[in-house]
C-alpha cells in the first residue's frame, strides 16, 4: 500500500513517528512518502480524466491513502491540495470539509452545538458597539477571547478588567480581527481533557494542568499531562463531536463545568508528541494501523 503524509516538515516529531510505524507495519507492507503540499501543483485540464498533482515536473504516483497533517498556516492550500486527492479517487484521512471546519473555531463551536454538544457560551463579533454586548451576553467579565485560527494556546486571551477593555477593543478594531468572546469556565479553569479520538473510539486521553500563572493547559504553552482514565461522559461527548464533524482522527480539548463536559474544540491534526509521552501510548501505530483497517474496506467494498 502506497500512503502518502502531507506535511510541510519531515523533522517533526509526529511525522517521523508515523515513518517509523509505517516502516513498521506489515499486512499490507506500506510504503510512505512524505509530501510537501506548498510544492503540489493542482492541475485541472477541463476532462474529467485529465486532473492530476504535479511536483517538480513529475506527476505523483498514485497513491492509496492520504494522510494530511497540515499546519494552520497553510490550510487554505493545504486544503486545496486535500481536495484534489478526494477528486482522485484516494483515501483521505481526515477529508477536506472535516478539517476546514473543525480548523475555524466558530464554525466547529456552531456544529456541535447543532449536534446538542455542549460547549462555552460564545459569541462571534468585530463590530465596534457589540463589543460590550458580546461580553454581557456570555455572563460579563472575565471572558475568554479567540482569535478564529489560532492553534497552540495562542490567540487565546483572558479579558479580567474592564481597563483592559478598551485598549484591546481598540487593537481589534485596527487589525480588523474577528473574534470569539466566550464565557471563562472559571470551576474547570486551568484544567483540561485531550481526548484522542481514531475512528469511533478514544485511544488515549490526558489531563492537561496549566503551570503556575496560566490559565491555558497547552503543552505548548507549559501544561503538563498526566495519564487520565477518561470519564464515561468525557468519553461520550468527545466521540461524538468528532463524529459531528466528520472527522476520523481527531484531539478533542474538554473542560469539566457545573453543567457537565463542554467541549472548547476539535483538533483535526492534533499532535501526539506530548500525549505519548503522558500516556505510554504508540499512538502513530494506531493511526497508522486505523488508515491499513481503511484502506483495506475500501478495496473490499470496491470489489
Ligand atoms: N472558555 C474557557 N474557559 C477556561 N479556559 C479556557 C477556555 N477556553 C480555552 N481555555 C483554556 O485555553 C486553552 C486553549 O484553548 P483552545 O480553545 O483549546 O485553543 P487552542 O487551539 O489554542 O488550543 C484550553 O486548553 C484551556 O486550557
Ligand atoms: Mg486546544
Amino acid at each position: 500500500m502506497r500512503l502518502a503524509i502531507l506535511s510541510r516538515n519531515k523533522n517533526l516529531h509526529s511525522i517521523r513517528r508515523l515513518l517509523a510505524e509505517a516502516r513498521k507495519f506489515r499486512n499490507p507492507a506500506i510504503r510512505c512518502d512524505v509530501i510537501n503540499p506548498l510544492e503540489c501543483q493542482l492541475v485541472l485540464n477541463g476532462l474529467t480524466r485529465g486532473s492530476g498533482i504535479i511536483v517538480g515536473a513529475q506527476p505523483l504516483p498514485d497513491y492509496d491513502c492520504v494522510l494530511p497533517r497540515i499546519g494552520a498556516s497553510i490550510t487554505d492550500y493545504g486544503l486545496a491540495v486535500v481536495r484534489q486527492f478526494e477528486t482522485l479517487g484516494v483515501c483521505v484521512v481526515n477529508g477536506t470539509r472535516a478539517i476546514a471546519e473543525s480548523r475555524d473555531k466558530m464554525r466547529c463551536l456552531q456544529i456541535l452545538s447543532e449536534a446538542g454538544i455542549r460547549v462555552p457560551a460564545s459569541v462571534l463579533t468585530r463590530s465596534q458597539r457589540g463589543f460590550r454586548t458580546a461580553i454581557e451576553s456570555v455572563g460579563g467579565l472575565p471572558v475568554v477571547m479567540k482569535v478564529l485560527q489560532g492553534t497552540q494556546g495562542r490567540g487565546v486571551m483572558l479579558l479580567n478588567a474592564p481597563i483592559s477593555l478598551a485598549t484591546v477593543h481598540e487593537t481589534l478594531q485596527s487589525l480588523e480581527q474577528d473574534v470569539i468572546i466566550q464565557q471563562f469556565i472559571a470551576e474547570g479553569a486551568g484544567r483540561d481533557y485531550r481526548a484522542f479520538v481514531i475512528g469511533n473510539q478514544v485511544v488515549a486521553a490526558m489531563l492537561r494542568t496549566a503551570p503556575e500563572g496560566e490559565f491555558r493547559s497547552n503543552i505548548h504553552r507549559g501544561g503538563e499531562g498526566t495519564l487520565v482514565k477518561l470519564p464515561k461522559a468525557f468519553e461520550r461527548t468527545a466521540i461524538r463531536a468528532t463524529r459531528a464533524l466528520g472527522l476520523e482522527i481527531a484531539g478533542v480539548d474538554l473542560m469539566e463545568s457545573r453543567g457537565g463536559p463542554k467541549v472548547l474544540e476539535v483538533n483535526s491534526s492534533p499532535g501526539f508528541e506530548g500525549i505519548e509521552r503522558a500516556t505510554g501510548l504508540n499512538i502513530a501505530a494506531m493511526i497508522i494501523r486505523h488508515i491499513a483497517r481503511r484502506h483495506r474496506l475500501r478495496r473490499g467494498s470496491r470489489r
